[in-house]
């Protein structure tokens, strides 16, 4: 698969056609930024959260999980600064009335010069062999040092008039930059506005007792403003950590990229309070341990990639993000966060209660910090089915579209297959559904042709098929195939739930983390 552009397009279909995601009320032209997950979808996601809440909670006796609302006091978000500051620089083109994010037009400019000088280098590359130095070239080149002078300066402008909440500079840069709409090429721009990216609605159904609330637009508020609740009731002892998986919702303006960034999307936070000036120590570990846990999916480890946030945030003192490749170039699944005591101490403020641990040890009370890990559900779904999507081409000439899903998060675990439709054939595959459905979620499939029958499942990601033949009848044998090496072996019907139990279970995931 030569263009990853066309690798993106090829997963959107493929989502589509085997009912993984699909448009969201499609029958009315769908709803942009939102989707809808298929039988075989909603498999998968259910699995890679499974995993992920039982990495968490049962490999960690200090971690609890929680189950907050959607909706919460309002002050939750002026607490939380979201209303105040969860906010992108937006600007219309006049001629064309579309919007964008004033920063993306601008990073996409950058992109675009460091597009110009990775082409340059490749040239000199081509050119000059093994001889050459791409440092030396880099910091040479008349054409790349112009571009770089650039990059560095728009990067600049950029940061300081975002810090500064500078609107007109913004423009001014775009302008400065000549940027025009990449729809229409029109440089007709409106102003900067900021826009707020909750959604609010309305509490009360009695005109004029309406307040204004506001769909979550992350999770992790739950999980603060049960602090005290969680840690009495459970006794719990710092360090510790509470984890939670729900939806989430953000006005997202540029929306693309099928389920990368959607407006009702779920995370996978979790929480972990510490002491104030251990938490570097923290950050530490739980970078480690979350990539650990994406490595142990086997989803290769050049696809990951560990990116430090320069900028900050104000509650920040250290953060990054677990990149990954997706088809669109690497790109945030997770990020890691060392939130000092900002939420628990903003919270503390706003609700006028006391948001302390009291440490028996040392006999003080304190506002814990906390590090925070928050994953995005469909972007790890999506960089699993990048990962995983492949087209074959086979020995005998003919390919096949085969999803290679980590055999513990597949959706279908086993298909039984009766090899012809007579005989006795189907009766006894059905025995073998009925022995093994408590444990697998299994298919039965009966009908076309063996091959067809395989690279059906093949495309759905089936780790294994049971295959039943005439010679099951005599020996109480069947035929396992694999769906990856496409290997088969004979295996006994009575040994079947024990040796596809191990291969597809997700001990063998939780066992690397241990
Ligand atoms: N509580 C911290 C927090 O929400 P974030 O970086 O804004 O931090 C965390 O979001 C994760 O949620 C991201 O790494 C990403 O995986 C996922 N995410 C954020 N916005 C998303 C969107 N619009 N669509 C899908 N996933 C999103």
């Amino acid at each position: 698969m030569q263009n990853q552009d066309d690798k993106l397009k090829k997963i959107i279909s493929h989502c589509k056609e085997y009912g993984f995601v699909f448009p969201s009320s499609e029958i009315y032209d769908g709803l942009s930024a939102t989707y809808d997950y298929g039988p075989y979808g909603s498999e998968l996601k259910n699995n890679l959260r499974e995993y992920w809440w039982k990495a968490m909670t049962r490999l960690h006796e200090n971690i609890v999980g929680i189950d907050a609302s959607i909706f919460m006091h309002p002050t939750t978000w002026k607490a939380s600064g979201h209303v105040d500051a969860f906010n992108d620089p937006l600007i219309d083109n006049k001629d064309s009335k579309r919007r964008y994010r004033a920063d993306v037009l601008l990073e996409e400019y950058i992109g675009k010069l460091e597009a110009k000088n990775n082409k340059e280098v490749e040239k000199a590359k081509s050119k000059f062999g093994d001889a050459f130095d791409e440092t030396k070239f880099r910091a040479t080149n008349p054409n790349v040092l112009r571009n770089s002078e650039k990059i560095a300066s728009v990067e600049q402008r950029m940061k300081q008039a975002l810090e500064n909440s500078d609107l007109a500079g913004l423009k001014q840069l775009i302008e400065d930059c000549e940027i025009a709409d990449p729809e229409t090429g029109s440089r007709n721009w409106t102003e900067v506005r900021q826009f707020n990216l909750m959604f609010s609605t309305e509490l009360g159904s009695v005109a004029g007792d309406a307040a204004t609330i506001y769909l979550r637009p992350e999770t992790a508020q739950g999980i603060f403003v049960n602090f005290l609740n969680v840690q009495k009731s459970g006794r719990m002892k710092i360090p510790f950590g509470i984890a939670q998986t729900g939806k989430a919702f953000r006005n997202e303006i540029i929306a693309r990229q099928f389920i990368f960034r959607m407006r009702e999307f779920e995370q996978m936070e979790m929480q972990f309070f510490v002491k104030p000036g251990t938490e570097l120590e923290w950050y530490a570990y739980w970078k480690e341990a979350r990539i650990k846990w994406h490595m142990s999916l086997g989803m290769n480890s050049d696809n990951y990639r560990f990116h430090d946030h320069l900028k900050l945030a104000h509650y920040a003192n250290a953060a990054c993000d677990i990149e990954f490749n997706f088809p669109m170039g690497f790109k945030e699944l997770e990020g890691i966060h060392s939130r000092t005591d900002f939420d628990l101490g903003a919270h503390e403020k706003f609700s006028g209660k006391k948001l302390r641990y009291f440490d028996p040890e040392s006999n003080e009370s304190y506002v814990p910090y906390v590090i925070e890990t928050s994953i995005g559900l469909a972007r790890m779904f999506l960089a699993t089915l990048s990962s995983a999507y492949d087209e074959e081409k086979l020995e005998d000439g003919s390919e096949r579209t085969v999803l290679r899903i980590p055999p513990a998060l597949a959706p279908v675990k086993v298909a039984v297959l009766p090899l012809v439709n007579k005989d006795g054939l189907p009766e006894k595959a059905r025995e073998i559904v009925k022995m093994l459905q408590l444990d697998f979620n299994l298919q039965y499939d009966a009908k076309d042709a063996i091959g067809r029958r395989y690279r059906r499942q093949d495309a759905i990601g089936t780790p294994y098929c049971i295959t039943i033949d005439n010679d099951t009848m005599t020996d109480e044998s069947v035929t396992l195939r694999e769906r990856d090496s496409m290997k088969q072996e004979r295996v006994r019907i009575e040994k079947l739930r024990e040796i596809v139990g191990q291969r597809v279970s997700m001990h063998t995931l939780l066992q690397q983390l241990v």
